[in-house]
């Protein structure tokens, strides 16, 4: 038989190097970006562990900086803000007030590591009394085009607080155009748009709304976020915003939406995002707690395989324990 007559694959995986000289895709720190939840609170020891997600805390200030400095030796390059307000109301005010949290955390951040890029998510969830991401009429409809001129402020304020990047998470139609409009207008117009553009309604983000206190009080978010079952809608969401100015596009959740994200990421030259939700995070760390799997190996290979569909940039809850393990 000649030796030609089969494809002999495993040639070129014999050795470590070897496979490492033909790998394809690799997680590198600058692919990284890490969230944090930063607490409105004078309680300067302020470290709040979330249940539904080990090794994840709501942080004071204080507490924050020592953990992004932590973070910052080990090569951190990104990290996302969401804030958790002392007072909400029906207005989401703390979320474009220039003392509001998220503001605060940025301007501390920035002025201790300047060149670290620091993402705002952009929303009004975690600040609206009844929890929802928009202004709700009195019939309980969660209400688009009121909503733009909140999220364009808080995108203001945000920017002005010294962030380097904007990141409009609400879903609600027109939000990129009124955003980028708004940044305009102030003087940013440097500062960059990463849309959620493809967001899913998905009950991943489970454990996020107890870490951010951001459940819905009434009602939930299908009306505004994208069905599941939708792969073309996808295509229609990232259009409208790049035409509105968005910068790098996101999908979200990642893991089960590799699909939905190689599908974006061939039809747009923008960066794109992925973000490895709070759900996917949590089911990893339940299963590793119960010895189940072999959590530094999952972690990397579902970080691989993001990737791999067409991510440039993974938010991830996982970001430092990944940036130690490639440190070491
Ligand atoms: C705010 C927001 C949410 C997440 C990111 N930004 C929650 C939601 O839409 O309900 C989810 C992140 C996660 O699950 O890790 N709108």
């Amino acid at each position: 038989m000649s030796m030609l007559e089969f494809h002999r694959g495993r040639r070129l995986r014999m050795s470590a190097t070897l496979r490492e000289m033909v790998r394809e895709t690799e997680i590198r720190p600058q692919d990284l970006i890490m969230l944090y939840f930063v607490a409105e609170t004078d309680d300067t020891d302020f470290r709040k562990p979330i249940e539904s997600m080990p090794g994840q805390y709501q942080l004071s200030l204080a507490q924050l900086e020592k953990q992004v400095a932590k973070a910052v030796d080990n090569g951190l390059r990104s990290l996302m803000l969401f804030g958790i307000p002392a007072h909400k109301d029906e207005l989401a005010s703390q979320a474009y007030d220039e003392q509001g949290i998220v503001q605060r955390a940025i301007r501390m951040i920035k002025s201790k590591w300047p060149d670290l890029v620091v993402i705002a998510d952009t929303c009004l969830c975690e600040y609206t009394s009844h929890g929802h991401c928009g202004m709700v009429s009195k019939e309980g409809e969660v209400l688009n085009d009121p909503t733009l001129n909140l999220l364009a402020q808080t995108a203001v304020a945000q920017a002005e607080a010294g962030a380097d990047i904007v990141a409009p998470s609400d879903m609600m139609d027109g939000r990129v155009g009124a955003i980028r409009e708004g940044l305009d207008n102030a003087g940013y117009q440097n500062t960059p748009i990463m849309s959620y553009a493809v967001k899913y309604a998905s009950a991943f983000y489970g454990p996020f709304r107890e870490a951010a206190e951001s459940a819905p009080q009434f009602g939930d978010r299908k009306t505004y976020q994208m069905d599941p079952g939708n792969a073309l809608e996808a295509m229609r969401e990232a259009a409208a915003d790049v035409e509105e100015g968005a910068d790098i596009l996101m999908v979200k959740p990642a893991l089960p939406y590799l699909d939905v994200l190689r599908t974006v990421r061939d039809s747009f030259d923008t960066p794109m995002a992925a973000y490895q939700v709070s759900g996917e995070y949590s089911m990893i760390k339940a299963a590793a707690q119960n010895g189940w799997i072999d959590e530094k190996a999952i972690v990397m290979e579902s970080l691989i395989a993001i990737k791999r569909a067409g991510a440039d940039m993974i938010l991830t809850y996982f970001t430092e324990d990944v940036l130690e393990t490639l440190k070491g």
